[in-house]
């Protein structure tokens, strides 16, 4: 039996990844390490709690004796690194965190499975392996043409990016200094259930829900790469047990829209099956993020000739399915729109 250690398994991709791993796979068992901070929800994961290969500890990834306490407990083969500060807007008010949780705490779960897995100089327990879920955000933004390949070189804008992109080195640094087995995998944008409210889809998505208005930053023309989450759990499965030792794979499916269209497509989905007076009124164009990456696009092709990997879901149907998903799950987002998420929209949005 295999067994994995999923650091920030309580947010959106890491509970989709558990839900995901314990559908396909009923040989294994997941470890979920999550601080619970206001994005970590186990909510997420009532689909999972009666199953016995799954156990949840409360822990933070900087905390030293804690992330050894578990090593020392659990023989893990793999690690599979989602715990992370995630929204861009954030960082922009507050980075410390982010260098905390994203930077620091990567090194100390490096360190612990380094220690944890080591047989010999430079010799590992056979078959383990650590991955980092990244972001194409490293790539810093694309002008109009072309993608972000794996060797585009990394040029973060935003302190999120930033943190992430240093995370990234930490990672290279150990394959290339200690010969760790690691991967690096580096996804575009991600919708689907359970995304926290701060994201563009489900935030405009409760909005315009409420008839409330939808702040679209700037003109709107930024274009993001949408990839639905369950796509996203299969490339990481994928690269974890078949992605070679040192290697960074891109993820993305070649869907690219700027955001206005993003927000259209929402409307009227919502308007045609749901409710007639939501409609184009509710748009409201607001100040621009500062540094606001223009766009991004990934260049797939490496997954896809090395792991025979595919996206699933087209927008079409993830969209209408993240739309449907959010409907049947109200009392989901009453539930993490209440209390300190008031204080964040207020601070983020008013007089903007
Ligand atoms: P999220 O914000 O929804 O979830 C992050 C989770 O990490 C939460 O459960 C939170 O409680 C936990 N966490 C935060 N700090 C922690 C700490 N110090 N110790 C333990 N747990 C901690 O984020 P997400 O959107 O699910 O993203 C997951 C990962 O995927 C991140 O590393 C992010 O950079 C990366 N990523 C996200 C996207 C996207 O579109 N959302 C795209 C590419 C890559
Ligand atoms: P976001 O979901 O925060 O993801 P990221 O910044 O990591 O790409 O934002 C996606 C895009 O949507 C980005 O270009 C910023 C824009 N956006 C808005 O226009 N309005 C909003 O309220 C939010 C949250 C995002």
């Amino acid at each position: 039996m295999k067994t994995y250690l999923v650091t920030g398994g309580a947010g959106f991709i890491g509970s989709n990844f558990i839900l995901y791993m314990l559908e396909k796979y009923p040989d294994i068992r997941i470890v979920n390490v999550d601080k619970l901070t206001y994005a970590g929800n186990l909510e997420n994961l009532r689909d999972a709690e009666q199953n016995p290969n799954y156990i949840f500890k409360q822990a933070d990834i900087c905390d030293k004796e804690a992330m050894e306490a578990l090593f020392a407990a659990y023989d893990f083969d793999y690690v599979i690194n989602f715990a992370a500060e995630s929204h861009v807007d954030r960082s922009i008010s507050d980075p410390e965190i982010f260098v905390r949780t994203n930077v620091l705490g990567t090194v100390n779960l490096l360190n612990c499975a380094k220690k944890a897995w080591q047989t010999g100089d430079d010799q590992y327990k056979p078959g383990c392996k650590y991955l980092q879920v990244s972001t194409d955000e490293v790539y810093g933004s694309l002008g109009a043409e072309g993608y972000f390949t794996e060797t585009t070189p990394l040029d973060p804008h935003s302190p999120y990016s930033s943190s992430k992109a240093s995370a990234d080195l930490f990672v290279k640094a150990y394959a290339d200094t200690y010969k760790f087995p690691v991967n690096i995998t580096r996804c575009s944008n991600n919708y689907g259930p359970y995304q926290f409210p701060e994201k563009l889809i489900p935030l405009m998505i409760n909005n315009a829900l409420g008839h409330k208005e939808l702040p679209v930053y700037g003109d709107g023309m930024q274009v993001r790469d949408w990839l639905y989450v369950e796509d996203h759990c299969k490339a990481i499965d994928m690269v974890a047990r078949d992605g070679r030792p040192g290697e960074v794979y891109n993820i993305g499916g070649h869907n690219e829209r700027p955001n206005l269209t993003i927000v259209k497509t929402i409307l009227a989905y919502i308007r045609e099956h749901v409710d007639g007076e939501v409609g184009e009124q509710l748009i409201k164009h607001v100040t621009d993020r500062k540094g606001h990456d223009r766009r991004y696009g990934i260049d797939p092709e490496k997954i896809k000739n090395e792991l025979g990997w595919y996206p699933e879901t087209t927008f079409e149907v993830g969209i209408e399915k993240t739309i449907r998903w959010y409907l049947n799950h109200k009392e989901w987002m009453e539930h993490v729109t209440s209390g300190q998420y008031q204080a964040y929209y207020e601070k983020m949005y008013s007089g903007r």
